[in-house]
């Protein structure tokens, strides 16, 4: 597999950052945990910055130029048609669903989840003291897939929010259309709004292609507000700018209900970044696009050589990859084991709840070496854990 130009970054200019993956291990722990990508800034959104800088320019946020941004690289990329008047500025997605499951619902009501799934969903539906209520995924092949019976069943109970994953993360799986059309009906059938967070959406790889929910059918459009950010994609996230677009009647009046000061937490600097990302970002998402294909595959590889009992299906989006540590043996929480014997850090699989027990997400938004270097440490971590556990079967 061909080198990419992001491969020539070196592990010393990634350790010199301050951002929570690199800062938040000590310095002999690989970091392949929470999503940050290790790739260059955009060269227009690094511009973008800098002119702010240099013109002094760091007051609150407006959102100004962001909605026609948005719209018209929204209708660029999936031909959706947003009235930038329906894109509303927020910090960043997770504000973005505690802010609107506190206008859309009173303590008390049921809020549907996937699991596994983005764990903070299920502390931010328990911190706004709603009931949770939750759909796992289902495995689908050696892969999962939303089960539209549970999503139905939790529906029927009395669900007043559902809150989406799309594209699914950690399970790394594209919803299609019919799934999205299902969806929509159940929720127009049971007065469901679904809250879509689509912030990995722009990073859907080759092969597989998105279908932002109010695209899906009428139906879907009445009940959805999409939640996405080019911080994912573009790397931004500590900058704090996020969307939320509602195009139905229900779902404006929702987002109408919110505070008026909701927009001035967010960033300025995050806004100049987003506006820079969705005009002039193209180019730079192409190449970063292009590495993640490379790595998701280079990843089967390195793990059939290092790890042949791990079970990986890559993903479809983005660049977390959802690993089934099952068969080695190493309990509930492989990933506890491979820091502690490895010195990698992945993301814990049971944070993500149901399903996730014997599962970790591995970060794979790096270099080609650093991600050799990751499978290598996971393998020795492994077998170093294996090593030192007592045998469990002394005459067996
Ligand atoms: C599905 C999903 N939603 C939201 C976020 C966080 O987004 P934000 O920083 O805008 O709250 C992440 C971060 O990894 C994510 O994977």
């Amino acid at each position: 597999m061909a080198d990419h130009p992001f491969d020539a970054i070196r592990l010393e200019e990634l350790r010199a950052r301050k951002s929570a993956k690199w800062a938040y291990y000590d310095a002999d722990v690989l970091p392949a945990w929470v999503a940050e990508m290790d790739y260059p800034l955009a060269e227009p959104i690094s511009r973008a910055l800098h002119d702010a800088i240099d013109r002094h320019d760091a007051g609150y946020a407006f959102a100004g130029g962001l909605g026609e941004a948005f719209a018209t690289w929204a209708h660029e990329t999936w031909q959706w048609q947003v009235a930038p008047r329906d894109v509303h500025l927020v910090a960043d997605v997770v504000t973005g669903i505690t802010e609107l499951l506190r206008v859309a619902t009173e303590p008390g009501d049921a809020v549907v989840i996937d699991p596994p799934v983005y764990p903070p969903f299920a502390s931010t539906v328990r911190a706004t003291g709603r009931t949770l209520l939750e759909a796992p995924l289902v495995r689908s092949g050696a892969g999962f897939a939303m089960d539209l019976d549970a999503v139905k069943a939790a529906y029927e109970k009395g669900a007043r929010v559902h809150v989406l994953c799309s594209p699914h993360n950690p399970a790394g799986f594209v919803l299609d259309r019919d799934t999205l059309v299902a969806l929509g009906d159940l929720a127009e059938r049971y007065g469901v709004l679904v809250l879509s967070d689509e912030i990995h959406a722009p990073l859907t790889l080759p092969g597989a292609v998105h279908t932002p929910l109010p695209m899906a059918s009428e139906a879907a459009a009445s009940r959805a507000i999409v939640l996405t950010s080019a911080s994912k994609s573009w790397n931004l996230a500590g900058l704090k700018a996020a969307t939320m677009v509602g195009c139905g009647e229900e779902p404006r009046r929702v987002l109408a209900r919110l505070p008026v000061e909701t927009p001035f937490h967010a960033g300025h600097m995050g806004v100049i970044g987003a506006c820079a990302a969705f005009r002039e970002g193209g180019a730079w998402l192409a190449q970063t696009i292009a590495i993640l294909d490379r790595n998701r595959h280079l990843l089967t590889d390195l793990l059939a050589a290092h790890l042949p009992g791990a079970r990986y299906v890559p993903p479809q989006a983005s660049y977390l990859a959802w690993i089934d540590l099952r068969e080695l043996g190493l309990g509930d929480d492989p990933a506890a084991a491979m820091l502690e014997h490895g010195r990698v850090a992945l993301s814990p699989g049971p944070s993500f709840g149901a399903g996730g027990a014997g599962y970790a997400r591995l970060n794979i938004a790096t270099t080609r070496a650093l991600l050799e270097e990751a499978v290598a440490r996971m393998a020795a971590g492994a077998r170093a854990a294996k090593a030192r556990s007592p045998a469990r079967h002394p005459f067996g």
